[in-house]
């Protein structure tokens, strides 16, 4: 891909294609969207999550930002979530992080002054690095340590949707969504799941939000 309008002109063969493969398709779609999945992913263009996963539009509502992140004073991902799980009521949040991660390997370096506003969206990540340091400096090679990070860089992120009122709430009153925390490969296109929570699990108390009687 090398221009917009190459880009223009393969959406063109695609909606032809589309509508001639099933041409009841664009109507189905017109009118109202009700997917099973929200998608929290990295911006990465290596990642594109309705390939990869060989999903259609329709199937999946999606959030991306760098090194796939939910953040408590996002309310750009926070109006995601609510929306996805309040009124879409999707069945499955899915938070995918990849290898080679380079948000995940800026925040293993020294904060550069050519990127503050990047260096605050990635100081999250330093401080989960800061809460598993021994672990994740144990690994000889710099590479393992970055694989490392970005595999729990997810489950942070998992815990933390585990820790808002949304999930909270819905929980309690739906008994879903489930929420999972995937790696996916850019060297081999295969994902690897990393943890999966549900309604029933248990929810480290500090998080849970007290119950008004
Ligand atoms: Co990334």
């Amino acid at each position: 891909m090398q221009s917009c309008d190459e880009l223009l002109q393969k959406n063109k063969v695609w909606a032809a294609k589309k509508q001639k493969e099933d041409p009841d398709f664009f109507n189905r779609l017109a009118d109202k969207q009700s997917p099973k999945f929200l998608w929290i992913g990295c911006s990465d263009s290596r990642v594109a999550p309705e390939i990869v996963v060989g999903a259609e539009p329709g199937d999946i509502f999606m959030h991306r930002n760098i090194a796939n992140q939910v953040i408590h004073t996002d309310f750009n991902c926070l109006s995601v979530l609510q929306y996805a799980v309040s009124i879409l009521k999707v069945e499955h949040i899915i938070v995918c992080g990849h290898y080679n991660c380079g948000g995940i390997k800026a925040a293993l370096d020294k904060q550069r002054s050519d990127l503050l506003i990047t260096n605050k969206w990635l100081m999250h990540i330093k401080n989960t690095y800061r809460l598993h340091q021994d672990e994740i400096d144990a690994f000889d090679d710099q590479n393992d340590r970055f694989n490392r990070l970005v595999e729990l860089n997810v489950v942070e992120q998992i815990h933390a949707l585990s820790h808002t009122s949304v999930i909270q709430e819905s929980w309690r009153e739906n008994g879903g969504p489930t929420l999972h925390g995937w790696v996916y490969g850019v060297h081999d296109g295969i994902i690897t799941p990393m943890i999966t929570l549900k309604a029933t699990d248990e929810i480290n108390p500090i998080f849970q939000y007290r119950q008004v009687k």
